[in-house]
């Protein structure tokens, strides 16, 4: 007997809510285009939607309603929430632009440039360790009147190995260490001598260049191992080019760095596009010698690959190695940046961790 009563109700009081909810909308329009400031834009949202703001307190009447009406109030209250929503966040993003306009009016400076950036407190960054002495080598490659020239992350066999000396069934050539595309005919570079194949199609002899970047290879990580690292090439070809010639380049190189002669050993080293080819290793500067991790206890670390271009690389370059020879290097800048700045593990340096970042703040 009560229900059609109560039913009837329900139809009344639910037609209530939603004209107080059209109501709740349309007067926050007219409290949004009034809104001047960011302030009162998040004083607005705690009117509306906040905990004890006028949305609840409408809402608190749909316990008494019945299921029907709850569900589609519910979801029109919800509709309403978030139109209010985007649009106080719309209001907030126009207001921030017209504050930044304001004072870049007021300074009159240029926001193109960095400085100026700094100069409205925008920008509080820095560069990436790698970055810094990447360029502080390329800087100093530069003056010694090098190119720098770069590559693509994704490279084929052929630049990647066989344009280097290293044909498909040789040892050097570990399939293990290498991400192959699926095709299996691409692949990440796994070093930037790849970068020599490329020069040499752009150049005529005589030439002489770096390629700094990033490389990636499918290896166990340790302290002084990551999957992807960066390299920097260096390549020079001219005529009657001796050891002695790239001994200079790297000790001047490693002195510019370090601000300092550093001491350095050179050993044979096997790499099939060079011919003699070497390590060169330097005095470990995490524990000067005397035996850490990143050393693995021998007191010097590997740093610079190098040696002179093997003939039949020049060959590939359409290069006549009876004419011209050449050297090359490729040294590894995560290994520099550590003995650069004593750091004891090559993960901190891709970990993202802004605690550690920060802490080279040059810009
Ligand atoms: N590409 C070699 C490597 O990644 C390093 C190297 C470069 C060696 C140039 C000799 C000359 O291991």
């Amino acid at each position: 007997m009560f229900l059609p009563i109560l039913m009837h109700t329900f139809v009344w009081e639910s037609m209530d809510m939603l004209k107080e909810l059209e109501q709740l909308k349309s007067d926050f329009k007219t409290s949004l285009s009034k809104a001047a400031t960011k302030t009162h834009l998040l004083e607005l949202k705690s009117v509306y939607l906040g905990k004890k703001g006028k949305l609840s307190s409408i809402l608190k009447g749909l316990k008494e309603m019945g299921p029907k009406e709850r569900k589609t109030l519910g979801q029109k209250s919800n509709e309403y929430k978030r139109e209010i929503e985007t649009a106080l966040s719309k209001k907030m993003e126009a207001l921030e632009v017209f504050e930044i306009d304001e004072k870049l009016k007021k300074t009159g400076v240029d926001p193109t440039y960095r400085e100026s950036l700094f100069d409205l407190g925008l920008m509080e960054a820095g560069l990436h360790p790698v970055t810094l002495v990447q360029r502080e080598v390329e800087d100093i490659f530069l003056s010694m009147g090098l190119d720098i020239l770069d590559g693509p992350h994704i490279e084929d066999d052929y630049h990647n190995f066989e344009a280097l000396n290293i044909p498909a069934d040789h040892p050097a050539r570990d399939m293990q260490d290498t991400f192959w595309f699926k095709d299996l005919k691409h692949l990440l570079r796994t070093h930037t001598s790849t970068i020599q194949i490329r020069g040499m199609k752009m150049q005529r002899p005589p030439f002489k260049f770096v390629g700094p970047g990033k490389v990636f290879r499918s290896e166990r990580t340790d302290a002084s191992h990551e999957m992807v690292f960066h390299q920097l090439e260096g390549m020079m070809v001219d005529k009657d080019l001796s050891v002695a010639n790239l001994i200079y380049f790297m000790k001047t190189l490693l002195t510019e760095v370090f601000g300092k002669e550093t001491e350095v050993r050179l050993r044979p080293g096997f790499f099939p596009f060079v011919e003699p080819g070497f390590e060169l290793d330097i005095r470990c500067q995490v524990c000067h010698g005397k035996g850490c991790r990143v050393c693995k206890q021998s007191g010097w670390v590997e740093l610079l690959p190098c040696g002179m271009v093997h003939p039949n690389v020049l060959r590939f370059g359409r290069i006549d190695p009876s004419v011209y020879n050449g050297f090359a290097f490729g040294l590894g800048l995560d290994r520099l940046v550590m003995m650069k700045y004593g750091i004891d593990d090559i993960r901190h340096i891709h970990g993202g961790d802004l605690r550690f970042i920060s802490q080279f703040r040059m810009y």
